[in-house]
């Protein structure tokens, strides 16, 4: 539920800063946007750009003061920490491979950390910043934006009231078109990076997407992967990475899941898809369709269950911003996940105790098993789609 602040409170809005989202960049922007809609939080400072011409630029058209643009993440991290207005929480919006020294440097100066996923490009770094996270005693958020939609919250608490019963199977994908030709050859900068493993990692579409509905299934409903078994295929010639993969998941308590996530997969754009079936109920959600959630009865007819409209459990219903039939989005979905690590942090700061709805955002741990997945998926691939212990 996203919280007004209570008194008691330090009142006052946050300062954050942002390393990556310069003029050019994708989800940056995205960020800035989603945090303004709640307005607790004011970006002061930044290094949008490894290009400090295009970070002067960024920054001024978002009206921030000169003396706070950066050249370097390294300088910025030093200056803030020492700022007597200094920032209260970085936002890492860069490739894959740059997440963790970003987040290492900040998090070492006592600064709060929103990363977006895949958290790191190997287990090893992840497991140093929930380490560091840990020892500095500091929030860590990564911003796996699908479980902030209000319909998600809901069919999450379903589950757990056991309303589909024991849960048997999961039927989870992701297929985008847009790698469906070589766009990275034609410079198209969010391509080139995704296709390049020293940027993205070990793998293109199981980290991009992939790892989205890992997330998303986890969350949803409390499984535990315990083995898998995938195969990563890439279609468009002169790529070196992946652009799809088909991937089966055996889960602890005997439920059996199968993940698809494809980048080439033309007519579809951003298709996460999740069916959840269990002994008395089954569960669909689609995020191109996210204020409706179909349930599937073995005893009484189908239910369409409408945001703003029905009555949803009062956490997920915290979480819902509009009259129903007004639809509600990405961009809500991403100011709800920052709304709630802004209230947590008021709260912290405060000295105020943090319940368990009240971080209801994603975590370094969710981060490190995201990242862990990945590995597992290119492990298993590698090895002619064997199964493999998670
Ligand atoms: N949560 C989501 O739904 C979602 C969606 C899209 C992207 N992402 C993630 O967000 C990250 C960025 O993706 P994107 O598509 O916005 O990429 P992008 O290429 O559009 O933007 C990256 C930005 O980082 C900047 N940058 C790179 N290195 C830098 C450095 N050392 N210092 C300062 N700036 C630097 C670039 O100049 C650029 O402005 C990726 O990790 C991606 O996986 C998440």
């Amino acid at each position: 539920m996203i919280e007004n602040n209570k008194s008691g409170m330090k009142k006052s809005r946050l300062k954050y800063g942002m390393v990556g989202g310069g003029a050019g960049a994708f989800i940056g922007e995205v960020h800035r946007k989603a945090i303004a809609l709640d307005g607790k939080a004011e970006l002061a400072a930044g290094v949008f750009s490894r290009d400090y011409q295009n970070t002067i630029n960024t920054g001024e058209s978002l009206n921030i003061d000169r003396s706070r643009l950066y050249q370097t993440y390294e300088e910025m991290a030093e200056t803030e920490a020492n700022h007597e207005n200094g920032i209260d929480f970085i936002s890492i919006v860069t490739p894959n491979n740059t997440h963790f020294p970003i987040a290492k440097t900040f998090l070492g100066k006592g600064i709060h950390v929103v990363c977006d996923k895949p958290l790191t490009v190997n287990s090893q770094e992840a497991e140093e910043l929930k380490k560091l996270t840990e020892a500095k005693d500091l929030l860590f958020c990564v911003t796996y934006t699908y479980t902030g939609y209000p319909m998600v919250k809901h069919l999450r608490e379903m589950i757990k009231n056991g309303v589909l019963g024991e849960l048997r199977v999961v039927n989870a994908e992701y297929p985008q078109d847009w790698l469906a030709a070589p766009l990275e050859k034609t410079g198209q900068k969010q391509s080139a990076w995704r296709t390049d493993p020293s940027q993205s990692g070990k793998s293109n579409c199981v980290g991009d997407i992939g790892s989205h509905i890992e997330n998303m299934v986890s969350y949803l409903t409390g499984l535990k992967i315990d083995s898998l078994c995938a195969r990563l295929d890439t279609f468009v010639e002169g790529r070196v990475l992946d652009d799809n993969a088909t991937i089966m998941v055996n889960y602890d308590s005997g439920a059996r899941g199968l993940y698809w996530s494809s980048q080439v997969a033309v007519g579809h754009d951003n298709g996460l898809r999740v069916r959840i079936y269990g002994a008395k109920a089954s569960a669909e959600w689609s995020q191109e369709n996210p204020n409706y959630l179909r349930i599937s009865y073995l005893d009484k007819p189908t239910e369409i269950i409408s945001r703003g409209r029905d009555k949803l459990y009062p956490h997920a219903q915290g979480y819902s911003r509009i009259p129903p039939g007004h639809p509600e989005g990405y961009f809500e979905a991403f100011a709800n996940i920052y709304a709630t690590f802004i209230n947590a942090l008021n709260k912290k700061r405060s000295g105020v105790a943090l319940a368990a709805e009240g971080l209801d955002f994603p975590k370094v741990e969710e981060g490190i098993r995201g990242v862990r997945f990945i590995e597992k998926c290119v492990e298993s691939s590698e090895r002619g789609a064997a199964w493999v212990n998670f």
